[in-house]
């Protein structure tokens, strides 16, 4: 009976070291493409216990949460998905994803939407703060930078606990087109997009290489700048194709690599939005700069140099932060 009890007491163990890779609860905020999407990644990645689902319309987040629940027997994931039409079920999250709000349809800028997604971001943040005061909060609705604002305003949390998703995604665009046209892997291209996740985004090209590979050695300035006119104008690329709505697949998964960060407290270099007290010279806004993530959600914000046109680039992408954010009454 001894050895017996000896394995039993192994295996409870070992289980528990692995379960120490997840949280407890992760709340996504927004059950439409990109909430329902990025729900769908974390469970797969077993990233919490239980993904939570929250959106107003009746019904569509008890469904899809059903359904990416049923999944988990054929992806082979225990993270148990359920949608919910209200905030107790978020209660004590450790992360919370912000996706709701409306999308941009064809012709329309993010900064469109600035007044409905303002008071929809402000209602949810009520109801964070109320519900789940420790955790850390990813903002993915547009205008990003301004959202973000909104949440960090209207919960009271520190700047380390309020992050915007953008620049990984910007990023992830410029890295793709990059890898596509030198024909080389994605994995090899290191590229940071900073600035509003706006027109006025500003991709680093002096940080830009392929396996440390400065990218002017490999690509001429005129195929490099349309690229990034490309990157710049990806969200709109994608809202003209679907005409109904806007990006999801990738948004998704720049919101769930952040995610992943905090959850194994890896301590990524990452493009994200944060505020900024003092950094590049830049006080009370939110705007992309290089970030490390861990555990503590916002652990550092990396001031690197710029060259001239790239700061007088992210002073410009600042300005067209402050301009929809000061028209915003909470
Ligand atoms: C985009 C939108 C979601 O960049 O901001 O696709």
């Amino acid at each position: 009976m001894v050895p017996l009890l000896n394995i039993a007491v192994l295996r409870f163990d070992s289980r528990s070291e692995i379960r120490h890779n997840m949280v407890n609860k992760i709340t996504v905020v927004g059950a439409g493409n990109v909430g329902a999407t990025t729900a769908q990644r974390i469970a797969e990645k077993e990233l919490a216990r239980t993904v939570v689902m929250v959106d107003v319309v009746d019904g569509v987040p008890q469904g899809k949460g059903l359904d990416q629940w049923e999944s988990a027997p054929v992806e082979g994931f225990d993270t148990r998905v359920i949608g919910t039409n209200g905030y107790e079920e978020t209660a004590g999250s450790d992360i919370v994803v912000i996706t709701a709000g409306i999308a941009r349809k064809p012709g329309m800028s993010r900064d469109d939407l600035l007044n409905t997604n303002a008071g929809i971001v402000k209602s949810v943040s009520e109801q964070i703060k109320a519900t789940s005061p420790n955790a850390i909060v990813i903002v993915v609705s547009n205008p990003l930078d301004v959202m973000c604002y909104v949440a960090k305003a209207v919960t009271g949390f520190p700047r380390e606990r309020v992050i915007g998703m953008a620049g990984v995604l910007d990023t992830a665009r410029y890295r793709s087109f990059i890898a596509e046209a030198l024909d080389v892997s994605v994995r090899d291209i290191q590229a940071m997009v900073l600035g509003g996740h706006g027109d006025t985004m500003v991709p680093l090209i002096s940080y830009t290489t392929i396996s440390g590979i400065p990218i002017r050695q490999l690509m001429g300035e005129e195929q490099l700048a349309a690229i990034v006119q490309r990157a710049r104008d990806g969200g709109a690329e994608i809202v003209k194709y679907l005409k109904t709505g806007s990006a999801y697949y990738a948004p998704s998964a720049g919101a769930v690599e952040m995610v992943d960060a905090i959850v194994h407290d890896r301590k990524r270099i990452l493009p994200c939005a944060a505020w900024l007290e003092g950094e590049y010279g830049m006080n009370g806004l939110y705007l992309g700069v290089p970030c490390k993530l861990g555990k503590n959600g916002l652990e550092k914000v990396l001031e690197i140099e710029l060259t001239a046109d790239e700061r007088a680039a992210l002073e410009k992408s600042a300005q067209a932060v402050r301009e929809p954010m000061s028209v915003i009454t909470l």
